[in-house]
């Protein structure tokens, strides 16, 4: 029987991090965000440091450990490397949300907790994903403070100067998993959630010459645009991005996250000028673009300036995107920018084939390319 879960949209997504005033640099700096909070032993938090960043509805939030004690975060970051931590949903009723998806399957982790100040108070809740993931189900209706208790003015003065990016909003966030996971996954989010599957790929639907990939995309049922694409890899003859992501990660975890643009040009040579690294796909990819015709108003040359793909294969409108390199020390996480035109739904399936050959050019220069010789 489906239990409504009441999600009305992303609200925050958190890494946790080797040295999150670094990070938090690298997005102000690269994505043009605003440093909007801080989190620290100046508010009374003794163990770890947190920053959040924010534009237009986009809240990244990156937190390090200052102890040696700090479990959680140094473990993680043993394990993993910087990596997301926990994506939240704002919900209408946390503790309807909550234990609607444990009677449904989902793992809890957090209980229910009131974080209170002056300001009012915010709920959370939280349940597994993944290897060491987190979903946090959140409503801040009753809190009138900057983000959450803990949480006060930025501390530091200095002002960055980035190049304005205009990135808008989550589009999806999507999770890499291990052989035979991704159906149990898929399962999870649509038992516990009220999700459902919508768009699956199958064995030889993505595939370059060398690498090859399942992919299923699931999404909320209850209105609010939520979608959670899930990879798993498959044989090739070489070693695909996604069983790169899972040795590099060590695990199953989020392996990008879109953001939405209204201009995608304007947004990549802002990025760009801000530093910001891009795959770049092969130039035969324009000439095969040129010959579709396509419909649409970006001159397609424009497009191979910035290295932008173009992909109009779900029937609906075109969407416009582009990836970033993975954004840390390991090839794991990296961002994707999206711009959907005309109502356009996919997720760029028709570019996979070209995306998958510039990973694979980066993937060789990082010997992580041939499989390992016992396998
Ligand atoms: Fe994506």
């Amino acid at each position: 029987m489906a239990h409504p879960i009441g999600i009305t949209g992303y609200d925050y997504v958190e890494f946790y991090v080797g040295s999150a005033k670094m990070w938090a640099y690298w997005h102000a700096k690269g994505m043009g965000m605003n440093i909007k909070a801080y989190s620290g032993p100046e508010y009374g938090v003794k163990d770890r440091v947190s920053y959040l960043m924010e534009l237009n509805n986009v809240k990244i939030v990156v937190t390090s450990a200052i102890k040696p004690g700090t479990a959680d975060i140094n473990l993680f970051v043993q394990q993993h490397g910087d990596g997301v931590k926990r994506w939240s949903l704002n919900v209408k009723d946390v503790k309807t949300a909550f234990n609607n998806s444990i009677k449904n399957g989902a793992i809890p982790v957090r209980n229910y907790k009131k974080l209170s100040d002056d300001k009012g108070y915010v709920e959370e809740a939280a349940i597994k994903l993944y290897d060491d993931t987190e979903i946090v189900f959140i409503n801040r209706d009753n809190y009138k403070g900057i983000f959450k208790p803990g949480f006060g003015e930025p501390r530091q003065k200095i002002k960055i100067d980035a190049k304005p990016t205009g990135l808008q909003s989550i589009d999806h966030i999507v999770g890499n998993v291990r052989i035979n996971e991704m159906n149990r996954w898929a399962d999870y989010f649509n038992k516990s959630l009220n999700f459902e599957t919508f768009i699956e790929f199958g064995a030889g639907d993505i595939s370059t010459q060398y690498s090859a990939l399942l992919s299923k995309v699931v999404r909320s049922k209850e209105g609010a645009p939520i979608k959670n694409p899930l990879n798993e890899p498959y044989e090739g003859l070489k070693k695909s991005q996604i069983e790169e992501y899972i040795e590099e990660y060590f695990g199953s975890g989020v392996q990008h996250i879109a953001i939405t643009t209204p201009n995608v040009i304007e947004t990549i040579a802002a990025m760009k000028a801000n530093g910001v690294e891009f795959l770049q796909p092969p130039d035969t990819y324009y000439e095969m673009l040129k010959e579709k015709k396509l419909d649409i108003a970006e001159d397609i040359n424009e497009l191979k300036k910035h290295g932008i793909l173009c992909d109009d294969s779900e029937g609906t409108g075109y969407l416009l995107q582009l990836f970033t390199k993975p954004i840390g020390d390991r090839p794991t996480f990296f961002y994707e920018i999206i711009q959907r035109n005309k109502g356009a739904q996919g997720f760029g399936q028709g570019n996979f084939q070209s995306l998958f050959e510039s990973i694979e050019k980066d993937q060789m220069l990082r010997g992580n390319f041939d499989k390992d010789p016992e396998e």
